[in-house]
């Protein structure tokens, strides 16, 4: 009698076996043909699984953005970690060690807010071991950096998991470490941090340089954001943060040789860059793998700061109608035939490469107009006396040619005597009778035209390297209201993260059919102009789809982006809770219920 009704009482017990006790959601996941499904926890559960967890290995890529390039493969075992015992191991006295430590620092933070303020005490040691690199001080991204490494984690005892991560370089080191992060999940059904107890991951990147564009002269953009930013860039292994520092708007730079530009051209006395404030932007930059790349975007794109200068080293600076001079207001662009301007450069050219120390330099070299050239008296003079050269528009592209040779010897002279490599936008310059200006060996084109453009195949066959960044999918600025008028802008419509993702560099040489070629290819780069943007809208104009084209540029993936869909909302989830405030993509009901919300 006494036996029986234990029994039942036990029965009741586990009927509503609480679920509310021992988990804190009656909801759990089950991965159903790749994707995520939310179930009941119902007696048969006997190991219910978090979403986080479930997403850890419903998808082939696991939840890893981007996806990694090579082998895969995690146990599924989950083990508790505790944030407090991560430990680093690597050898003294070397440069790299000093970073590493600084990731171990950010990985421990990371680990921490994972779960927020609900996650329970304890779990295992971690301790990470990294090897391999060949230059233990070389601690410089070029082109050539190799930046592929191999991770993996086995469980010693039941104490301690042990970390390896392998790579050529300090940067592959580091996105071993962010692939790591990404293993260490919150989860929220037993409220704690977890990694799977055996990984093994070999992964590198297709395409070497991986960039987002950030202009800071139509709007200020505070440091803070930037740093911020280029957290986002270190979560999507993007290494090349290239600003578009100055431009006709403003100049926030300030030249340590030229003061009086940001004197004269910054939108107030703190709305400025100075040399701490971009040394503190590089280092930790390199901290996260990526490097920061200035631009200087001459001889057009100039006006604001350069008032201090004598009268004739900017011409049409805010000419109107604006429209038979540039492209929107305020028009303004350099004098070649001012001596004064080449001093200047040289000047700005050497303070931009100390500050920077960048293996690259950004020459600009956007959209010329003749007509603002041809409107100056004193241009015109100069080619028809000392040149001997008429007017006509062949003459104004010698002229851009001149200019454009006088200031690379005078980069070369700031860069003590050294090439670097240049690179340069597509332009008037990369037209078919003007091309035979540029050298392949010196110049590396930045393409904006559509993917359909023919300027792409033209640039291939002249055996041009180049950087993607086509307009018609890569910029962030489209599809907001007009700034000058009414209507949309100028390159309306928004570009959605799916058209990002699916703007393959590949496709679009084998488009021109030049997929010979595809070595020429370095990689590519989303752009943020910021007539409409400053550091109160930047985050969401940028994220997550800045991360969609990460991906395409790490992995170059055959599939498209319904394949990564669910590991773009995840990453977006990532995004949000590391601090940057990335656009939302959908309801969260279709992370919950994942493969209900597809045509
Ligand atoms: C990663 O492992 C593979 C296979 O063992 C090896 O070929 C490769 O060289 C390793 N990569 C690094 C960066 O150590
Ligand atoms: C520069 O100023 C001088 C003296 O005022 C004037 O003669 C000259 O025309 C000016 N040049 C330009 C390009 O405005
Ligand atoms: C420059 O201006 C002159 C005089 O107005 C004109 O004859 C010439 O065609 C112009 N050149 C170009 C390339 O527009």
């Amino acid at each position: 009698m006494i036996v029986l009704l234990f029994i039942v009482f036990v029965a009741k017990v586990s009927a509503s076996d609480n679920i509310e006790k021992s988990y804190s959601s009656p909801w759990h996941y089950e991965c159903k043909g790749g994707l995520c499904k939310k179930e009941f926890i119902t007696k048969e559960v006997t190991n219910p699984t978090s979403l986080e967890v479930c997403e850890l290995f419903c998808d082939a890529s696991s939840s890893l953005w981007p996806k990694p390039t090579g082998h895969l493969s995690l146990s599924k075992n989950m083990v508790q970690i505790d944030p407090d015992k991560i430990m680093l191991d690597v050898q003294s006295g070397t440069q790299i060690k000093y970073l590493l430590e600084r990731n171990i620092v950010l990985l421990k933070n990371i680990v921490k807010n994972v779960g927020g303020k609900l996650v329970n005490a304890g779990g295992m040691e971690m301790l990470i071991r990294c090897k391999g690199y060949l230059e233990m001080n070389n601690i410089k991204l070029t082109l050539h950096t190799d930046e592929s490494y191999n991770l993996t984690v086995i469980q010693m005892d039941k104490t301690k998991l042990e970390v390896t991560i392998t790579a050529k370089s300090y940067f592959g080191v580091r996105h071993g470490l962010e692939t790591l992060s990404q293993l260490i999940v919150f989860d929220d059904l037993r409220n704690q941090i977890q990694i799977p107890n055996e990984i093994s991951i070999i992964d590198g990147p297709v395409y070497p340089y991986r960039g987002v564009l950030l202009d800071t002269s139509r709007n200020f953009i505070d440091k803070t954001s930037i740093l911020r930013t280029i957290d986002g860039m270190a979560m999507s292994k993007l290494n090349t943060l290239h600003w578009h520092i100055t431009d006709s708007h403003s100049f926030p730079y300030v030249s340590k040789t030229w003061p009086e530009f940001s004197k004269f051209g910054s939108y107030a006395t703190e709305k400025i860059y100075n040399q701490e404030d971009v040394k503190e932007i590089v280092e930790y930059g390199l901290i996260r793998g990526v490097r920061v790349l200035p631009e200087f975007d001459a001889p057009a794109h100039v006006g604001e700061g350069w008032q201090w200068v004598e009268n004739d080293t900017i011409v049409c600076f805010k000419a109107e109608p604006w429209t038979n001079y540039c492209v929107e207001p305020p028009c303004g662009q350099l004098n070649p035939t001012s001596e004064k301007v080449y001093e200047i450069l040289e000047g700005i050219y050497k303070d931009m490469i100390q500050d920077f120390q960048s293996d690259l330099f950004h020459m600009g070299g956007d959209e010329v107009n003749i007509n603002c050239w041809n409107s100056s008296a004193v241009i015109t003079n100069w080619m028809q006396t000392v040149k001997n050269w008429d007017l006509s528009e062949s003459n104004f592209y010698m002229l851009w040619h001149y200019f454009q040779q006088r200031a690379m010897d005078k980069l070369k002279i700031a860069n003590d005597g050294k090439d670097i490599p240049i690179i340069l936008w597509s332009s008037g310059l990369t037209n078919e009778e003007n091309i035979k200006y540029l050298d392949p060996e010196k110049y590396i084109i930045q393409v904006w035209t559509t993917k359909h453009d023919i300027t792409i195949g033209r640039l291939l066959r002249n055996n041009f390297k180049l950087i993607i960044s086509n307009y018609d999918a890569l910029y962030l600025d489209c599809g907001f209201s007009a700034w000058i008028g009414e209507g949309n802008n100028w390159c309306a419509p928004y570009k959605g993260w799916q058209i990002i993702y699916d703007n393959s560099p590949l496709k679009i040489i084998k488009l021109q059919h030049l997929e010979s070629k595809r070595h020429l290819i370095l990689g590519g780069e989303t752009a943020l102009w910021t007539e409409q943007a400053d550091s109160a809208s930047i985050d969401a104009k940028i994220w997550p789809r800045a991360a969609a084209f990460a991906e395409r540029l790490w992995a170059e993936p055959s599939s498209t982006w319904i394949h990564a869909e669910q590991r773009m909302l995840r990453h977006r989830e990532r995004l949000v809770k590391r601090g940057i405030s990335a656009e939302s993509l959908q309801p969260e009901w279709c992370s919950q219920n994942q493969a209900l919300c597809q045509v």
